[in-house]
């Protein structure tokens, strides 16, 4: 690469805004930090990617994160917070592998068993981890399943099974933009709740001790993938299929941990910087004010755009996080949208095309995006619609 061409990246680098689903952007603090310690971790002379999971050092990062998202999220001593590999797509197979327990019921396509989970499908992240429980398992739609996924019917009109042995929801679909705003209440009785937070994670207060498990990819509020984050009830450990591959087995990652295998130290290291920056920022009060304030300026942009600008989702269940639109009415301009998307990058804006089964356009506003990029977003949006409307 010739000098001018590194000049180049590095100009663009510093003036994109990254309005990225995740993997995505990352808090100018923690980059510089993480620049900083990638020659020398803690003055030990070597990189932190060259550490021993083994070491001291590794286990006072491994204890300092764990205690820092304890403290950050009110997490209570009865739940374990795990580290572990696989995503999110790892977890949709963890989850029936050691929850599900044998209750005896009797379905066509298993037979006599078997094993029951209550799941929420509320946007593809939701559907696809009752498409993989299915393979394990009888599973209980609670509810319809919405056509267009814009909304969650509500809550108190879920019918949970007797033998289910859990109850799954995605607190925040990201493709979707639809977010629960609280951890749910279902109708009583119901089985222990398990909620993929991988989107809305570290963005606002949330209530874990409601959960019987959370877990989130880390690679969208809290660093970068290959760490996954589980926060599972103790009282649920120990029921594991005995079939479960070790490194998804919970009471195994627990007894060792976290370090049964070798963990992923940078993504680990990655997150301890996040979450030492999101205290320093005020923590998750400071998060949910932010993240408030920066959805709502988006919102604004649409609803007062007398059309020009369209969001499907009801607002009770509008994502602060993922805000997916459409250009030119509520099926979108496809012209519209490109030109939007090519004038969007040209004012280094990137990251904004919708997902592919999607369409249109989608901001992602995670907690490093700033409310100056936020703006920079809203003004362009103004601007377009007087330019095209
Ligand atoms: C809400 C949600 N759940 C699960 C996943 C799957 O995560 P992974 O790609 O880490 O397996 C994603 C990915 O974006 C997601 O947004």
């Amino acid at each position: 690469m010739s000098a001018c061409e590194a000049a180049k990246i590095t100009r663009s680098s510093q003036s994109v805004s990254l309005f990225n689903a995740g993997p995505a952007k990352l808090p100018r603090p923690v980059l510089l930090k993480l620049q900083k310690e990638l020659l020398d971790y803690n003055g030990l002379g070597y990189s932190i990617m060259e550490l021993s999971h083994r070491s001291a050092a590794y286990a006072r990062l491994n204890a300092d994160t764990e205690q820092m998202l304890r403290e950050s999220m009110s997490i209570p001593c009865s739940h374990a917070i795990l580290f572990m590999h696989g995503g999110g797509t790892g977890q949709f197979s963890a989850i029936p592998l050691n929850f599900m327990e044998t209750k005896g019921r009797t379905t066509a396509e298993h037979g006599v068993e078997t094993r029951t989970a209550d799941y929420v499908v509320t946007g593809l992240w939701s559907s696809k981890a009752a498409q993989e429980a299915k393979k394990f398992g009888h599973i209980n739609m609670v509810c319809p399943v919405p056509e267009k996924f814009t909304y969650v019917p509500e809550p108190a009109t879920w019918a949970p099974s007797i033998d289910a042995s859990y109850l799954y929801y995605c607190a925040n679909e990201t493709i979707h933009g639809v977010e629960f705003p609280e951890v749910p209440t279902p109708p009583t009785p119901h089985a222990p709740l398990v909620a993929d937070i991988s989107s809305n994670f570290l963005s606002r207060p949330m209530d874990v001790s409601k959960l019987g498990l959370a877990f989130a990819g880390a690679q969208k509020n809290a660093g970068c993938a290959g760490l996954t984050i589980v926060i599972v009830q103790r009282e649920l450990l120990g029921r594991c299929d005995p079939r479960c591959p070790v490194v998804l087995d919970y009471g195994i990652v627990e007894k060792h941990s976290s370090v049964y295998n070798t963990p992923p130290v940078w993504s680990l290291f990655v997150f301890n910087q996040v979450l030492k920056w999101i205290q320093e920022t005020g923590g998750l009060p400071a998060m949910e004010a932010m993240n408030k304030a920066k959805s709502k300026r988006i919102f604004d942009a649409i609803d007062q755009s007398g059309g020009f600008y369209s969001s499907a989702v009801e607002d009770k269940w509008r994502s602060r996080m993922n805000i997916p639109f459409r250009v030119g009415g509520p099926n979108g301009s496809q012209e519209l949208e490109t030109a939007f998307l090519t004038g969007a990058e040209a004012r280094g804006m990137v990251g904004l095309k919708g997902h592919r089964s999607m369409g249109g356009i989608r901001a992602s506003l995670y907690n490093a995006v700033t409310e100056d990029e936020v703006f920079l977003l809203s003004s362009y949006m103004e601007e377009f619609m007087s330019a095209n409307r």
